[in-house]
């Protein structure tokens, strides 16, 4: 006789198979990156990014209030800064009346209860490109830390809601929470990118900022791809040093890291489906050999269904608007 269990019955129509479906995506899952240019009046799109924008801040309050009607419910900040303000120790970055500030201001005041988070790192402030201050062709640690301390707290003392470190020093996050705590932010959290690979994924990305090293590469204090327990020991320490929500970063090529570390740790995780990942899509898409709308579901279900509490995506509000 044949196998008593049919695993197709599970499979037979619409209604039982919504029934089994393990991974469910809404408007919950995602956190909304957006590059920020001054300026007023821009929405000017990213070249290798087919339909995504960097916009001055007033056109960011209209995309803000559609994102907030769509049922988003967070932001990832960026600033893209002139090459006349960058310099070495990203002093910018911490100018209480400087373009992250007044972004997340203006978020705050067209959505107040839009969650706001902030990449803190060095590079779009650098002359060099890099994530840390450069000292004879070495990004120098513990001197970044304490900038990225003073980075998040101008954050918070702007409205932010978390800051997220993307920039890869050692032992950042103890100087970030420290900072906080003194400061009287208690409840202003942090989202570490805890496992981030040095990946060819990010080219877009620096594209949108105009924030490509200018020498060298980022493989001293990005991880390297070939490497898996260095992912889990990286987010337990910044688990240590008081991160809220860890992150693995890129998605697609790194979701074994997800799974390692959904088995692993306690706290939300997150994984942020980089730019390239993004371009890529659009392309094979524009080309007509990929369905666009099909594989970018299956893309962002795969990421979830590896483990990720929260996915960093270009593609929110096209997954949000699918959903319908
Ligand atoms: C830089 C930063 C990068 C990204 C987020 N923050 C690029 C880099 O490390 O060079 C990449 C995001 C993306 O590619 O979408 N601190």
């Amino acid at each position: 006789m044949y196998p008593l269990r049919r695993n197709r019955r599970l499979r037979t129509n619409n209604a039982i198979r919504s029934m089994v479906q393990e991974t469910i995506i809404s408007p919950n899952d995602f956190i909304v990156p957006l590059f920020i240019v001054e300026g007023t009046g821009i929405k000017e799109e990213i070249a290798s990014m087919p339909d995504y924008y960097r916009y001055s801040l007033d056109l960011l309050k209209e995309e803000v209030k559609t994102l907030w009607s769509m049922g988003l419910k967070s932001v990832l900040l960026f600033v893209k800064v002139p090459d006349n303000l960058k310099d070495n120790k990203g002093t910018e970055a911490i100018n209480a009346n400087g373009l992250m500030q007044r972004a997340i201001k203006t978020v705050k005041d067209v959505a107040p209860d839009m969650y706001v988070m902030t990449d803190v790192a060095l590079d779009p402030f650098s002359s060099y490109g890099h994530d840390g201050i450069v000292e004879n062709g070495e990004i120098l640690n513990d001197e970044t830390a304490e900038v990225l301390a003073q980075m998040s707290i101008s954050h918070a003392q702007a409205g932010a809601d978390m800051v997220a470190p993307s920039d890869m020093m050692d032992g950042r996050i103890l100087y970030i929470r420290e900072a906080l705590e003194e400061e009287g932010f208690k409840n202003t959290g942090i989202m570490s990118y805890s496992a981030k690979y040095a990946s060819a994924f990010y080219g877009p990305f620096r594209d949108a900022l105009d924030s490509a090293p200018g020498f060298g590469d980022k493989k001293t204090y990005q991880m390297d791809p070939a490497n898996r327990s260095e992912a889990i020991r990286e987010t337990l320490m910044d688990i240590d040093e008081g991160a809220d929500i860890v992150m693995v970063k890129p998605g697609l090529c790194y979701l074994d890291i997800v799974r390692d570390l959904k088995n692993e740790v306690e706290v939300p995780i997150s994984v942020y489906q980089v730019s390239g990942e993004y371009a890529m899509l659009k392309a094979a898409a524009e080309k007509g050999w990929l369905n666009h709308d099909a594989v970018m579901m299956e893309q962002v279900t795969a990421i979830k269904r590896a483990g990720a509490d929260l996915i960093a995506s270009y593609f929110a509000k096209d997954v949000v608007k699918l959903l319908g």
